[in-house]
């Protein structure tokens, strides 16, 4: 198991004024920022590419960006992701059609690679790529859309996934993305999550810093 990281997703942030919404929320103790990146082909939603990856990064972020890409296709962007100053780099398998090539393009442009699995995509998929791979990212929502309510099936296959991944004997991330909240994080992470993606749970509260401590203290405990 890695150390717990709590990445909020952006999408719930205020666009308007990105960069400090950015430097609030690590400011208040989230250790990643999750960026989601949509097509409006591959989800029924479009939101942010590159140039606002690189915008952060020249207003002085310095965390970790874990680049969520809900594109098709996917290889085009990883280099542009890469020169814009993302660490990791996710995409779903259905996006692209070499998985392997995929996640070797991932890491030959200098980012961490991770596979995210859709609430309906089974976990064989992973079989001859796990090994690969930096991260595993389990989708407890249908990806495209903020504030949704998290899946319970994804608990079964976060213990299923961990169990694999712990198997592997590799040093590899289970994220979870969808629905999680200071109420059930502490089930979620039971289950075998180590990174934990919120958007709405921390974006819609006034004290950011009270939201990430609540979660912290229930996966702690
Ligand atoms: C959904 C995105 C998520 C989303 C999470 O497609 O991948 O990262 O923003 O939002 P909440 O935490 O509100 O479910
Ligand atoms: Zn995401």
């Amino acid at each position: 198991m890695q150390p717990t990281v709590i990445a909020p997703s952006i999408l719930s942030a205020n666009f308007a004024r990105l960069g400090e919404e950015v430097d609030n929320v690590l400011k208040a103790g989230a250790d990643w920022v999750h960026f989601d990146v949509m097509d409006n082909h591959y989800v029924p939603n479009l939101t942010i590419g590159p140039l606002v990856c690189e915008a952060l990064r020249k207003h002085g972020v310095t965390a970790p960006i874990d680049v969520h890409l809900m594109v098709e296709p996917v290889d085009r962007l990883v280099p542009d992701f890469a020169k814009a100053g993302a660490t990791m780099i996710s995409f779903h398998p259905e996006a692209s059609r070499h998985v392997h090539r995929t996640v070797q393009l991932i890491k030959a442009n200098g980012c961490q690679a991770g596979l995210v699995l859709n609430p309906a995509t089974p976990i064989e998929v992973l079989d001859y790529v796990l090994d690969d791979l930096d991260m595993v990212l389990l989708m407890s929502v249908n990806p495209g859309f903020g504030g949704q309510a998290f899946i319970p099936s994804a608990l079964d296959k976060l213990r299923r996934v961990r169990e694999r991944i712990d198997r592997s004997g590799k040093a590899i991330r289970l994220e979870i993305d969808g629905g999680v909240k200071p109420e059930n994080i502490a089930e979620i992470a039971s289950a075998g999550a180590d990174t934990f993606v919120a958007g709405s749970a921390i974006f819609s509260q006034p004290d950011y810093a009270d939201v990430v401590r609540r979660m912290k203290d229930a996966v702690a405990a």
